[in-house]
């Protein structure tokens, strides 16, 4: 392969930046040339592409978002805005692609490469959700918990000050992976995420009591994509019932998304990039590069995209244990 394309895709995530880098240096050290793509699957169907070369990439490890832009593209949903992708980067000379992105970035790779199998496409796993399966971490993920852990152990302080609960939302609009993580990270009371039931009158006891030890301030993560609604919607249902309880709600919102990522994310983001050159250039297509334990795993994207990273279930009752 001679000429191969970057792009990132979907909600953007720190460390995207390492691993945009770590694929420009390793292509460009196998003599690949690269190109980056703007904005997406969006600027694919554009032809917005930048050439990439090793100092067009430096200085740019320790810093949050994605120097490529990213986007959620609605016409490469349709079969006219993938062709018109497949003849932009036949145009442009590209041999195969590295897609950095999750769930929706896979699945529009996998259809192009239905439909146009002469450009292969690896992905790389880049979410803060932290909802890929075949793999320990996506890129974001280890940031964004250690931004939630920060902010909601600020929360802490002042929610003891006044003896409140603290209704804290998290992102996760189907997983619960960085409710889970910051809420045992910050000794929280109670987490709600979307992979288990949200049971209001039992949240309330355990608010008030644990083990038969008085409470007088709480933690509450809520997981934006909880059974019971987002952490205004549960503080209400709360509220209704127990109308003397002294309520606030934090929503975090964006901010997990940014930031400078932590060391550990750039090494990950870094490897991942590293590998997923490699095994374009070894002739791979059509797989996720992610990492179990120590391993790089690639998994096809028909499993990525099917297959759901479940939650530990130790995990949960540990937080019910040392609450
Ligand atoms: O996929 C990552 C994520 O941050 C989710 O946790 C969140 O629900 C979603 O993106 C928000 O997307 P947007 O920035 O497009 O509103």
């Amino acid at each position: 392969m001679k000429k191969i394309a970057v792009f990132t895709s979907g909600g953007d995530a720190p460390g995207m930046n390492a691993c945009i880098r770590a694929v420009v240096r390793t292509a460009v050290q196998n003599k690949c040339q690269v190109v980056g793509i703007m904005r997406g699957y969006e600027g694919m169907i554009e032809g917005d592409f930048m050439p990439l070369s090793r100092p067009d990439v430096s200085n740019i490890i320790q810093q949050g978002g994605t120097i490529l832009y990213s986007a959620r593209s609605e016409r490469f949903r349709t079969k006219k805005g993938r062709k018109a992708a497949y003849d932009q980067l036949k145009k442009e000379g590209i041999e195969g692609v590295v897609a950095i992105g999750g769930n929706g970035t896979f699945t529009g790779a996998q259809v192009f490469m239905e439909e146009f199998p002469d450009i292969p496409f690896v992905g790389v796993p880049g979410t803060i959700d932290n909802d890929l399966y075949g793999t320990d971490f996506t890129i974001g993920y280890d940031t964004a918990i250690n931004t939630a852990m920060q902010a909601i152990d600020k929360i802490k302080d002042t929610a003891n000050a006044h003896n409140r609960i603290f209704f804290v939302e998290v992102m996760g609009r189907d997983a619960g992976f960085i409710a889970l993580l910051s809420g045992i990270a910050t000794g929280s009371e109670e987490v709600l995420i979307p992979e288990s039931k949200t049971e209001i009158e039992e949240l309330i006891a355990n608010l008030e009591s644990i083990d038969g030890e008085k409470k007088t301030s709480s933690i509450v993560i809520v997981a934006e994509g909880d059974d019971e609604g987002g952490a205004f919607t549960v503080a209400d249902k709360v509220k209704k019932l127990r109308p003397d309880l002294s309520i606030r709600v934090t929503v975090l919102g964006h901010v997990q998304r940014g930031g400078s990522p932590t060391c550990m994310e750039r090494v990950r983001a870094s490897r991942l990039g590293l590998e997923a050159v490699n095994a374009l250039l070894t002739g791979m297509r059509g797989v996720m590069i992610g990492q179990i334990h120590k391993d790089i795993s690639y998994i096809p994207f028909s499993r990525a995209i099917n297959f759901k990273q479940v939650i530990n279930p130790v995990l949960l009752d540990m937080v019910k244990i040392l609450r």
